[in-house]
C-alpha cells in the first residue's frame, strides 16, 4: 500500500500564486476524481507534482510513502512512481513511440543507474537500455492487451497524431512503466466515443489495488465509464469540497456557476 499526499500546497507562476493550499490524500486501489471550472489551477497542480522547473512552491508538501518529492528532479519523481500525462502532449519528431517508451522504462527500472554504477559511458548505445530483446516481447504483449496498434510503435512521439491516438499512447505508457500514482489531466478532452471507451478501458484495466489514479477533469462525461471514489471540487486554487460520485452528477446538474456563487466569498486561507 502507497500513499501520496498533497499537504497545504501553494505553488506560484510568474509572480501569481495559483495553488493556494491543496490538500489531497490518494492511496493504492482508489481513483479520486478532480472536477473545477476553467482556470482553476487543475493543470498547474498536474505541473508542480510532475517537478516543471517553471512552477515554484512557496508552502506545503508532497510525499509519496512519507517521502518528499520536491527536492527531487522530474525523472527521479517518475521513478519514485508517479505518471502524469498532461492535457497538451509535446509532439517529438524523430524520435518513435519504441525509442521514447524503452528510454523511459529503462530509466524506471533502474537500468540506466545501473549503467551508470558500472562506469558505463551512457553513449554506449544500448549500454545504458533495457534489452531490445525483452523490451520489443513486452511491448507488443502490452499493445495488444490495450488495443494499441502496433504500427504505433514506428511512429514518432505525437507527432501528427490524433487527440485520440496520443490517448492511446499514455495508456500504452502507463502499463509499461507501471506508476504506482497516475495523475491524468482531462484525458478526456476531445475525444470522441470510441476514444473515451479506449481510454476508459485503459484506465479500468490499470486500476488495479496496487496503483492510485487522480483523474483531472472538466467534464464529468468520463466519470460514467471509469467509477471514482471519491470526487472533489476544485476552485481558485483549492479543493472546495469531497464527496462520492454524487459529487460529479450534482456538478453536472448545477453547472459550475453553482461552484462559484457558493464558494467564491470564501476566504482562501489555508
Ligand atoms: N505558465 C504560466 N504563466 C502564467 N500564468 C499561468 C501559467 N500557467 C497557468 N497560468 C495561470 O494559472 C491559472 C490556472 O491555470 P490552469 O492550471 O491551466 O487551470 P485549469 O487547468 O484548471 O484550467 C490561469 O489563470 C492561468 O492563466
Ligand atoms: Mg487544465
Amino acid at each position: 500500500m502507497s500513499v501520496l499526499e498533497i499537504r497545504n500546497l501553494h505553488a506560484v507562476v510568474e509572480d501569481a500564486e495559483i495553488l493556494k493550499g491543496v490538500n489531497l490524500t490518494l492511496r493504492s486501489g482508489e481513483i479520486h476524481a478532480l472536477m473545477g471550472p476553467n482556470g482553476s489551477g487543475k493543470s498547474t497542480l498536474a505541473y508542480v507534482i510532475a517537478g516543471h522547473p517553471h512552477y515554484e512552491v512557496t508552502e506545503g508538501d508532497i510525499l509519496i510513502d512519507g517521502e518528499s518529492l520536491l527536492d527531487m528532479e522530474a525523472d527521479e519523481r517518475t521513478r519514485a512512481g508517479v505518471f502524469l500525462a498532461f492535457q497538451y502532449p509535446v509532439a517529438v519528431p524523430g524520435v518513435s513511440v519504441a525509442n521514447f517508451l524503452r528510454t523511459a522504462v529503462s530509466n524506471v527500472r533502474g537500468y540506466t543507474q545501473q549503467a551508470e554504477n558500472n562506469g558505463n559511458s551512457p553513449a554506449v548505445i544500448g549500454s545504458n537500455l533495457m534489452p531490445m530483446r525483452e523490451f520489443r516481447r513486452e511491448l507488443n504483449e502490452k499493445m495488444k492487451e490495450f488495443n494499441v496498434d502496433p504500427s504505433f510503435a514506428r511512429r514518432y512521439l505525437n507527432d501528427g497524431f490524433s487527440g485520440g491516438e496520443k490517448k492511446r499512447t499514455e495508456v500504452l505508457q502507463m502499463a509499461m512503466l507501471e506508476p504506482k500514482f497516475a495523475i491524468l489531466d482531462e484525458s478526456d478532452s476531445g475525444l470522441d466515443i470510441d476514444a473515451l471507451r479506449v481510454v476508459s478501458d485503459g484506465i479500468n484495466k490499470l486500476a488495479t489495488s496496487d496503483r492510485g489514479f487522480l483523474l483531472i477533469t472538466h467534464y464529468q462525461r468520463i466519470l460514467n465509464y471509469v467509477k471514482p471514489d471519491y470526487v472533489s471540487i476544485f476552485f481558485r486554487g483549492r479543493i472546495v469540497q469531497t464527496g462520492g460520485p454524487e459529487v460529479a452528477h450534482m456538478l453536472e446538474e448545477r453547472g459550475y456557476g453553482w461552484v462559484e456563487k457558493e464558494f467564491a466569498d470564501e476566504p482562501v486561507t489555508a
